[in-house]
């Protein structure tokens, strides 16, 4: 087994106490991935509720760490962390062995990172997945499985028909205008990262129906909140709201009128334990989850949202589109909703303030730091900061390597 120190050169990076080989004699929820954006998220309400939480990840996305920190500074009793890959057989199988729930959602996120290496895409996202399935069926108990895929399994959806106005492309088939694309439509994976996350996607129905493995698949549209480290790659409404308040220019690849519906990550959160709850309901079943029409806006519209939020004008300019770009994704939830009774509750400009306003403390934090050091911060056309990366990453505290290859520009909307 690897040991469960991070790795890395970074002492700062999360405290010893939870990288110490953790006592696990009792029961705990583990999260693969729980150190991003969604697993900690999800880790944090799970410690609120008072239960016991292991965060499974390999710190491969830049940023994660400050999660972490952020985790162990509020709930040090009940989280344990094991910073490990999951295409580390030996350590998967350490980590499920007291796991009485587990939610999937470690993952190479980015399509952009798949085209780029979709060998290792393809390693961390199908054949990680397949590992921690078999870990589980190796347990021999029925420990419940949620794992996160994604709207690309369905491809770019050429064959929806759509009309547009000024600002959005909408379908001409008024009921998936007015519903969304549900669970029904054909699986296309069109992109590495469609293909390694329809795999295990398609894997964990399989091991729902072979063996009974009480597993759900979540098929998640555009999910956005705070503890998003969003880059031009992944997270773009973090990534858009974070280039606004640095006054730094956003390119739109397209025409911005493509659209997609946006779910706040608490509503995602709700979602998920209620999956979890009602596991012998969701078990063996895929389901589209996302803000539903009436969470949807094109780029075009999320651009002006910010410039209202901000009251001053968002800078970007346009590229050529992308291979395989969604004009339009909308997810249709009600085979959720009908099963859980679950409804996204946080509109579009209440979770964009949210998101917001917790950008502009840690930018703040990130000065606050800075002038610590004595570093000048670079002013920009609305808000005066010092940190800036590509990563979107906060400088105070020296990153963890990365796996994969550097962002190309090629990118598509959705993640
Ligand atoms: N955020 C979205 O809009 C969205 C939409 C659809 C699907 N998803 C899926 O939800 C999941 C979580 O996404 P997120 O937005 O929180 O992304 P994220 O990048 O913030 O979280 C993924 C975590 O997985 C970890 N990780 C990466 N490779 C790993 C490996 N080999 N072993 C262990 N851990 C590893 C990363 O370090 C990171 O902490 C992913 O599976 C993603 O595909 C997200």
């Amino acid at each position: 087994m690897k040991s469960l120190s991070n790795g890395h050169d970074a002492p700062n990076a999360v405290q010893p106490e939870c990288l110490a080989p953790v006592i696990r004699s009792q029961d705990y929820v583990l999260i693969v991935g729980g150190a991003g954006f969604i697993g900690s998220n999800l880790a944090h309400r799970l410690m609120e509720q008072g239960r016991r939480v292991l965060v499974f990840d390999s710190l491969a996305r830049a940023g994660v760490e400050q999660n972490l920190r952020w985790l162990q500074a509020r709930h040090a009793g009940r989280l344990m962390v094991q910073i490990a890959d999951i295409r580390d057989r030996r350590d998967v199988d350490d980590a499920v062995r007291h796991a009485s729930a587990v939610y999937h959602l470690g993952a190479q996120v980015a399509v952009t990172t798949s085209i780029l290496d979709p060998v290792e895409d393809f390693e961390i996202n199908a054949a990680g997945t397949l590992n921690l399935l078999e870990a589980l069926r190796g347990q021999g108990k029925r420990i419940p499985l949620l794992f996160t895929s994604t709207n690309k399994v369905y491809g770019d959806l050429q064959d929806v028909a759509l009309a547009q106005d000024a600002t959005r492309y909408y379908p001409a088939d008024p009921s998936i205008c007015a519903q969304g694309i549900d669970e029904t439509r054909s699986l296309a994976f069109h992109s590495p990262y469609g293909c390694s996350k329809g795999a295990a996607d398609q894997y964990a129905l399989d091991y729902a129906h072979t063996y009974g493995m009480p597993a759900t698949v979540f098929r998640m549209s555009c999910i956005y909140g705070v503890h998003q480290f969003g880059t031009e790659d992944q997270g773009w409404v973090a990534h858009f709201l974070r280039c606004a308040l640095r006054g730094e220019p956003i390119t739109i690849y397209g025409d911005g009128k493509q659209v997609r519906d946006l779910l706040f990550i608490d509503d995602l959160i709700d979602a998920l334990q209620l999956a979890h709850e009602q596991i012998e309901r969701t078990a063996g079943r895929a389901y589209n989850i996302g803000g539903g029409p009436d969470n949807a806006v094109s780029l075009l519209e999320l651009l002006a949202l910010i410039e209202q939020l901000q009251g001053a004008p968002v800078r970007y300019s346009f590229d050529s589109w992308r291979r395989g770009d969604q004009r339009y994704y909308v997810s249709n939830t009600h085979k959720f909703q009908q099963t859980t009774g679950w409804r996204a509750q946080v509109s579009v400009q209440e979770g964009l303030t949210k998101l917001y306003q917790w950008l502009l403390d840690l930018h703040a934090q990130d000065a606050g730091q800075l002038k610590e050091l004595g570093t000048a911060a670079q002013p920009a056309a609305h808000y005066a900061n010092g940190s800036s990366n590509a990563s979107g990453a906060n400088d105070a505290a020296p990153l963890p390597k990365r796996h994969g290859l550097p962002a190309q520009k090629e990118r598509t909307y959705g993640d």
